[in-house]
């Protein structure tokens, strides 16, 4: 069956079946609520991210070893979820293959109307440049360039000029509170604030996505605290869709929505019960 790819202006191709036509922004429901009482007007809102029947399998000495069985599921635009689940249940692959870092083995991910699993490579970099935003458990910093180079780098790759690119950078750096590092390099930061660069580079092509990894897996509580209170803040000021994959049942509570990964199966538990 013929799958369409998304262009870059945002549309599907033709024939999909997936949105309604005439679907776009201005239909959008910011958050995925309906204001009560209200009767939305055709066409339906759509959710802001919605992953379909996906499976995944890695070959391994020979076997298959199959990841998901089936998943599907929606996000909604500016919904902070938290997704949990066992070590090696899947959680990373997961966020690369919505990041478009991976392709699944089957189904497919349609992320603000861009088809992602079926981009073409350089597509798949672009959506990456431009909607996605990663935040690692090990932050990835390039040691020997500045922390302003490191936040500016997203920006230099899509083609800015450097001096603006450090600007917006420096601009960034006061917002995760490290106005007095930006000359720094980074191998020379803690590791709480190489995470706070890692954000601020992560956030500064302002994406409409962001994926974050167990971004706090390698703090002390306190760190851990900081940088995920300051993942929060920079979320609820945004109109983002934020994913955090966590080992930390105490974050997990402070998020709208958990989504669970075990064996195979996504399932959705409240935050007071995880
Ligand atoms: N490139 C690969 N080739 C083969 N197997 C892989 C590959 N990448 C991941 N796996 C396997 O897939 C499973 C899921 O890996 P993944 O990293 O997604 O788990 P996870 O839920 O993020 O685990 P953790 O909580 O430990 O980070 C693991 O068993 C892992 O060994
Ligand atoms: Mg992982």
């Amino acid at each position: 069956m013929e799958q369409s790819v998304a262009g870059f202006d945002g549309s599907l191709g033709t024939g999909n079946g997936y949105l309604p036509a005439g679907s776009g922004k201005s239909d959008r429901v910011r958050g995925g609520v309906l204001a009560q009482g209200v009767t939305p007007a055709a066409p339906l809102p759509h959710p802001f991210l919605r992953a379909e029947n996906l499976t995944h399998s890695y070959a391994v000495a020979g076997r298959a070893l199959r990841l998901f069985d089936g998943l599907s599921f929606e996000l909604n635009t500016a919904e902070l979820v938290a997704v949990v689940g066992p070590s090696g249940a899947g959680k990373s692959t997961l966020l690369h293959i919505l990041g478009a870092l991976d392709t699944p083995s089957s189904g497919r991910v349609v992320c603000d109307a861009t088809c992602v699993t079926t981009l073409t490579r350089k597509q798949a970099a672009r959506y990456r440049n431009l909607e996605v935003g990663y935040v690692w458990q090990f932050h990835y910093l390039l040691p020997e360039f500045s922390a302003a180079e490191n936040v500016a780098m997203p920006l230099l790759a899509r083609g800015d000029r450097k001096s603006e690119a450090l600007h917006s950078a420096c601009s960034w750096l006061e917002r995760v509170g490290l106005s007095g590092r930006a000359e720094h390099r980074a191998g020379e930061l803690s590791g709480g604030e190489q995470q706070r660069v890692a954000i601020a580079r992560a956030l500064i092509t302002e994406p409409k996505l962001l994926l974050a990894d167990e971004p706090t897996g390698d703090l002390d509580s306190e760190t851990s605290e900081s940088v995920f209170s300051l993942i929060e803040s920079l979320h609820r000021s945004r109109e983002m869709t934020t994913v955090l994959v966590t080992h930390n049942m105490a974050l997990a509570r402070r998020v709208d929505r958990v989504l669970r990964l075990t064996r195979g199966k996504l399932e959705e538990v409240s935050p007071e019960a995880v």
